[in-house]
């Protein structure tokens, strides 16, 4: 499974990185609000910057929300750096936008999906990503590591090429959960991903260890 970090701030993208495990990187506005990025030219300054930290897909959001205007955002933004995936929410224009980019062999990460009804249209859409969000789910009580497996099981059934990205992960667990259930990827807040470290085991262990050390 992939590990993409979820934030927009630099300096966890490059901790991130410097563990040696990040594949990627997704965005959304909300969290480029969070680091105070606005205007068109600042955030495409930050998603380049984002891009020459780390080898890998970096998820841009369009701000859009009709055909026209999702297609010419998507083209500028997938013109600013070729790790750039263009982050098309799933609505019935974004659903047409998603095609129009796969036809032009532009990759997509279909956001904001909730049920495997819209993981299949994004499929058949030609989506590159699809990114079903999970912690939100869970925050209204519904099974959101069930609609991942429900993906998987779907997606498996017909080949589709689309990437499950779980999103919206809240904890470690998650992270293990989706792997177990074959996520494609999953995108977490480098706080879960850090807190995959640790086991009181692994900290007594290595006191004992360093302990005995002394007396060699
Ligand atoms: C995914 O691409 C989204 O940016 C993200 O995972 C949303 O997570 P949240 O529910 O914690 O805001």
């Amino acid at each position: 499974m992939k590990f993409f970090i979820d934030t927009a701030n630099l300096d966890e993208i490059r901790e991130a990185n410097n563990m040696g495990i990040l594949d990627g990187v997704t965005t959304n506005p909300s969290l480029m609000a969070k680091e105070n990025i606005f205007g068109k030219l600042e955030v495409n300054k930050h998603y380049k910057q984002i891009c020459n930290i780390v080898n890998g897909p970096v998820s841009a959001e369009v701000l859009a929300t009709d055909f026209k205007g999702m297609v010419a955002e998507g083209e500028l933004l997938a013109d600013l750096h070729d790790n750039i995936v263009v982050k098309v929410p799933m609505t019935g224009d974004g659903i047409k936008a998603i095609r129009y980019f796969s036809d032009r062999k532009i990759r997509t990460n279909c956001t904001l999906v909730f049920s495997a009804g819209q993981a299949l249209l994004a499929a058949k859409a030609g989506a590159s990503y699809v990114s079903p969000f999970l912690g939100r789910l869970d925050d209204i009580s519904a099974d959101g590591i069930g609609l991942i497996a429900q993906i998987r099981r779907i997606y498996s059934n017909y080949e589709f090429p689309t990437k499950i990205l779980a999103a919206s992960v809240r904890h470690p667990m998650h992270i293990v959960d989706c792997a177990e259930i074959g996520a494609d990827v999953m995108t977490a807040p480098l706080k879960a991903i850090k807190q995959l470290l640790n086991h009181p085991l692994t900290d007594k262990g290595l006191e004992q260890f360093l302990k005995d050390a002394k007396q060699l």
